[in-house]
């Protein structure tokens, strides 16, 4: 799905984050980090793939790894507002390779170097000079930098963030500018943005956004008063997408809006012309839809497998509760009385513990492995040496079998939808 650039710019990796993983690994003898070469994205890598949309709370980590041994071609994260990060303490888990960006209380956001080599930041921000310093402290755990310029809650608008930057052009692209000054060429940086209520206004703005160097600019059809009731504006993109071409700068177009899987995408990109398809709901609702015949079985399959995983990795409970909740599927040989005790059971639990019943024996490693395989087998260009050893089980003669309980991967802030 990804096409290849084998050959481009490559880069070292980052000997000092494998270091300093090292330094909280078990492995009794630790072999020397070998000089890998890395590819990264370049606008090429965002055409003619499914995107995962970024989602507050539903874009959890392990929503995205889902998404990727689904058929993904990348994966955005939730928007973290700039401030939010600068102070976060980043930490591994030695023994899942997960990494948390942890803040006072909680973890900001958490990665794992399997996802790096799809894997794009959302930034909130109105500040050119704090979205780079937020840049910063992710950089080396991400391929790109995206700036969140739709989001239409109170929240993000009233500091100036979000679909607030849409009517203010001046800072939407000192931003950007300013981010792709700051981060090395390996680092993609990309915008998402929102229709403006006129079609003219829309493409002078996307003019300006495409001059600042982005590699990628995803459109939310719909403007700023829509709301996700409201059909997106599709039709409308086709001239935009002409207009970016017409640019010559080979910046990819990404449609978002309304997209319910891969079979869809197909008819939105030859209605739309768009480069790519991004989906939020959809995969909020199954984050397998990216698969050309994605999981339908709720609880049997799709509910059990993603269940495992995220207690592997040691994601917050109230955080797997919450995404699992959002799964629409079928219900495969489950009645009505079955479907209810099944619910009973996820409700009533405050964490993992006594999920065995519906989710089978807790063999999240296996699940997760798989997901790693799956991912390896799709790209091998992309896949690092860093994030092979950090996925791979740790050599130690008294081999931990579960995450320790001192692990810190709480939940992300709860800001609610968009
Ligand atoms: C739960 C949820 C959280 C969202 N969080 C973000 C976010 O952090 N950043 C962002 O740019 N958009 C966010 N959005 C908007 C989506 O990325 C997307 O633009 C919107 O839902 C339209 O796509 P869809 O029709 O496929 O759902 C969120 C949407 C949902 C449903």
């Amino acid at each position: 799905m990804l096409p290849s650039s084998c050959g481009k710019t490559t880069r070292v990796a980052n000997i000092t984050s494998i270091m300093s993983r090292r330094s909280h690994s078990r492995s009794p003898s630790p072999r020397a980090p070998k000089r890998t070469k890395i590819d990264h994205l370049t606008s090429e890598d965002f055409k003619n793939g499914v995107m995962l949309a970024p989602m507050v709370r539903s874009g959890a980590l392990p929503t995205r790894l889902f998404a990727l041994k689904h058929g993904a071609a990348l994966v955005w994260g939730p928007e973290i507002v700039d401030k939010a990060i600068l102070h976060a303490e980043r930490v591994v888990d030695p023994i899942t390779g997960v990494i948390s960006y942890n803040g006072k209380s909680r973890a900001m956001f958490t990665t794992h170097p399997i996802e790096k080599p799809y894997f794009i930041y959302q930034i909130g921000s109105s500040d050119p000079e704090l979205a780079v310093q937020a840049a910063r402290v992710v950089m080396q755990d991400v391929s790109g930098i995206d700036l969140n310029c739709g989001c239409p809650k109170p929240f993000s608008t009233h500091s100036g963030m979000g679909a607030a930057l849409l009517t203010n052009p001046d800072v939407l692209c000192a931003i950007l500018v300013a981010l792709r000054a700051a981060m090395p060429p390996e680092i993609t940086v990309s915008a998402k943005i929102r229709l403006l209520p006129s079609q003219a206004d829309t493409l002078k703005l996307v003019e300006r956004i495409v001059n600042t160097g982005i590699s990628a600019l995803t459109v939310h059809c719909r403007t700023r008063t829509m709301r996700d009731k409201d059909a997106a504006l599709v039709g409308r993109l086709r001239e935009i997408v002409d207009f970016v071409e017409g640019m010559g700068r080979g910046i990819a177009v990404i449609e978002n809006g309304d997209c319910t899987g891969a079979e869809d995408a197909k008819r939105i990109r030859d209605l739309t012309g768009a480069h790519s398809v991004m989906i939020a709901r959809g995969a909020e609702s199954n984050p397998s839809c990216f698969a050309p015949v994605p999981l339908s079985d709720l609880e049997k399959t799709l509910c059990p497998s993603y269940i495992r995983m995220a207690r592997y990795l040691d994601n917050h409970w109230g955080l797997t509760k919450f995404c699992v909740s959002q799964f629409k599927g079928k219900h495969v040989d489950f009645d009505k009385p079955a479907q209810k005790h099944y619910r009973q059971v996820l409700n009533g639990t405050k964490g993992y513990d006594g999920l065995e019943e519906i989710v089978g024996a807790w063999t999240g490693e296996d699940d997760f492995r798989e997901i790693v395989k799956m991912i390896e087998a799709r790209a091998p260009r992309l896949h690092c040496e860093e994030a092979r050893e950090a996925a791979a089980p740790v050599p130690s003669e008294d081999p931990p079998t579960s995450t320790p309980s001192d692990t810190a991967n709480p939940e992300p802030p709860s800001l609610g939808r968009r």
